[in-house]
């Protein structure tokens, strides 16, 4: 068995990403995968493009919000698949943002889709696969420890502005930012900061375009509408010319 080469494991994989190990015990290579799943894991594919379009999307936008003063792990742009991101602790709360209603918000209420919200509405899911991502509340979280009460003020100040921030921003480029998925992390290097992990693409978005109400995320895939790649490609054109980039 000697001279075998060693063969590098992830230490994390998800079900559009994988984590590895870098030199510096501070930072993770975050690759994204062009596998997609939907409802839980039961819808699967692969998009040759997904991976390269989610990574070009999300590091277009983690460089825009540290620009506007909103701690997230990222670092660096590695290739067209992979970043170098902050080591952090995942929080297991996943946080919802709501502007329209569409989605679990639709299914769980009855309310059709589409109505525009007085005020965003938060929403905190467990992290968990094997469990399908439940629905919980704050008093959850306290009990399971997910988070203390402190850092639940801050993960809904945070997720707040981000929404004022990507509303805006998707506005630009005539696009509704309908609903998104956040995750948080605390920095492995400091536990006392917490910062914006994961990604932000059409992945975890719902996002809608202004014009022609055409859904330009991964509802495309969901409900087979057909074309996801090419609406993915067209959310990245238009944040590329507004904020740059090759
Ligand atoms: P939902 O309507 O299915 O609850 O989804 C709300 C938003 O959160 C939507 O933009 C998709 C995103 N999301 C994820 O990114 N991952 C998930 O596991 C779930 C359930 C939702």
């Amino acid at each position: 068995m000697e001279n075998l080469p060693q063969v590098m494991q992830p230490i994390y994989e998800g079900k559009a990403k994988r984590l590895w190990e870098t030199e510096d015990s501070d930072t993770l290579r975050m690759e994204f995968k062009n596998d997609a799943t939907a409802f839980n894991g039961e819808k699967k594919a692969s998009f040759e493009s997904k991976g390269r379009l989610n990574n070009s999307i999300s590091t277009l936008i983690y460089r825009y919000l540290e620009t506007v003063g909103v701690p997230t792990h990222f670092v660096k742009q590695l290739d067209d698949t992979n970043v170098i991101v902050k080591r952090v602790d995942i929080l297991m709360v996943e946080v919802i943002v709501r502007n329209v209603s569409a989605g679990s918000f639709c299914k769980r209420t009855g309310v059709e889709e589409g109505k525009a919200f007085s005020q965003p509405i938060i929403e905190f899911s467990y992290k968990s696969d094997e469990l399908g991502d439940p629905l919980i509340n704050d008093d959850y979280i306290r009990e399971m420890q997910l988070a203390t009460p402190e850092d639940l003020v801050h993960l809904r100040e945070s997720a707040l502005k981000v929404n004022e921030i990507l509303s805006g921003l998707f506005a630009e480029v005539g696009l509704k930012l309908v609903d998104f998925k956040l995750e948080f992390g605390r920095l492995k290097s400091d536990s006392s900061v917490i910062v914006l992990a994961d990604e932000i693409s059409p992945d975890g978005c719902r996002l809608w375009d202004l014009k022609t109400g055409e859904k330009m995320d991964k509802d495309r895939f969901r409900r087979d509408l057909g074309n996801v790649m090419e609406a993915y490609e067209e959310v990245l054109g238009r944040l590329k010319e507004r904020l740059g980039g090759e």
